[in-house]
């Protein structure tokens, strides 16, 4: 019974942490694998997309919820479609922290 209580406890603090760290959410909903901090791979670099939504936190969570349009690299927009699904699903706060976390890869 105790051993149960500390991971239910673990549990709770772990999840609490995920919600907020931007970055942690990143690596754990698979962007990294196709977007790296500065270099191109599939997708455009962290850096690229920071800088096409410096000042624009609020356009960038739109375009996370699917209602905003891509203005990257528009051209490759049908391989980040499906990936909004994946957003899409996230709580308010937590696209909040994502869209923070891209945008601090300056
Ligand atoms: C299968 C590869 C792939 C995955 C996985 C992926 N992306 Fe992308 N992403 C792309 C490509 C390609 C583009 C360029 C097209 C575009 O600009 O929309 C892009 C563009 C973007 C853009 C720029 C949008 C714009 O205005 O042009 C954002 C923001 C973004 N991705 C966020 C994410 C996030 C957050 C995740 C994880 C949930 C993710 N991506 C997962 C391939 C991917």
């Amino acid at each position: 019974m105790k051993k149960l209580l500390v991971a239910a406890a673990v549990m709770t603090v772990s999840t609490a942490s995920f919600a907020t760290d931007g970055k942690a959410l990143f690596q754990q909903k698979g962007c990294t694998a196709c977007h790296q901090a500065a270099a191109e791979t599939v997708g455009p670099s962290l850096k690229k997309i920071a800088a096409a939504y410096a000042g624009k936190e609020a356009d960038l969570i739109k375009f996370l919820k699917g209602e905003g349009k891509a203005i990257v690299d528009p051209s490759k927009e049908a391989i980040m479609k499906p990936q909004i699904n994946t957003t899409k699903a996230m709580k308010d706060d937590e696209l909040k922290a994502l869209a923070q976390y891209m945008l601090s890869n300056k």
